[in-house]
């Protein structure tokens, strides 16, 4: 099931994707910071596919500005859909997983959700404190649910990406020179790309890490290593 909120288009295509590989797959349009649709968007899939086993708490954005001059509402959006988002879809799948248990034969694991967090859960960023704020708000949601509920055999985990090429930090990789000046803040030396979160994410949903719950997985070609550090300090 593929969530989406502005853009059927790009929905739509995932989910060709996924049925040109041969599974099947539908789109539905819900808010992820309003519940009643998210209630309606869980009802949905469960009629569709009968139940839910594993969430990718994906959505979130940016709206950025000196915190100075940051409005009430550019803070609310970004805590409404990063961080209630997720609480929400988290919620209602937890609710299906502790309805459904495990079953055996699909997965050792009653449920799996994967959040899509950020190295800012740990890396401050100034000009963007609602996203730091919501993003360290992801980091003790998920931990807190993974302790709740690992006794339930249900794994919670989240992976913290640092410059994935995508829409979302466009002006940072765009022209050579704001890729130039991005590269000096990841020792690997490449931007990120989506395949590589997507690698990841499916093997935190997979049985291969049924050991692994409460774990934030970075994933930043070492942004996260202090690169400043290389030659200074
Ligand atoms: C942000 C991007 C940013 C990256 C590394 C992500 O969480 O959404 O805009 O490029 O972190 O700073």
């Amino acid at each position: 099931m593929v969530n989406y909120v502005v853009n059927p288009d790009a929905a739509y295509a995932v989910v060709e994707k996924i049925q040109s590989a041969g599974s099947n797959a539908i789109a539905i349009q819900a808010d992820v910071s309003n519940e009643e649709q998210v209630i309606s968007m869980y009802q949905q899939a469960i009629l569709k596919f009968g139940t839910v086993d594993i969430l990718v708490n994906n959505a979130g954005l940016q709206r950025d500005a000196a915190f100075h001059e940051m409005t009430l509402q550019q803070w609310q959006k970004v805590i409404d859909v990063n961080l209630t988002g997720q609480f929400l879809c988290a919620r209602e799948a937890i609710k299906e997983f502790l309805k459904r248990g495990v079953v055996a034969g699909r997965s050792v694991a009653a449920g799996k959700i994967i959040c899509i967090s950020s190295v800012h859960q740990e890396i401050p960023w100034a000009g963007h404190a609602n996203y730091a704020a919501s993003k360290g708000g992801i980091m003790l949601l998920m931990k807190s649910i993974a302790q709740e509920y690992a006794p339930h055999q249900i794994r919670v985990n989240s992976i913290c990406p640092g410059a994935i090429k995508t829409p979302i930090n466009q002006k940072a990789w765009d022209t050579p020179e704001a890729l130039n000046k991005l590269l000096e803040l990841i020792p690997y030396q490449r931007i990120g790309q989506p395949d590589d979160i997507g690698k990841l994410a499916v093997w935190l949903a997979s049985d291969d890490s049924d050991y692994i719950t409460g774990a934030s997985v970075f994933i930043d070609g070492g942004m996260t290593l202090y690169p400043g550090f290389s030659t200074n300090g």
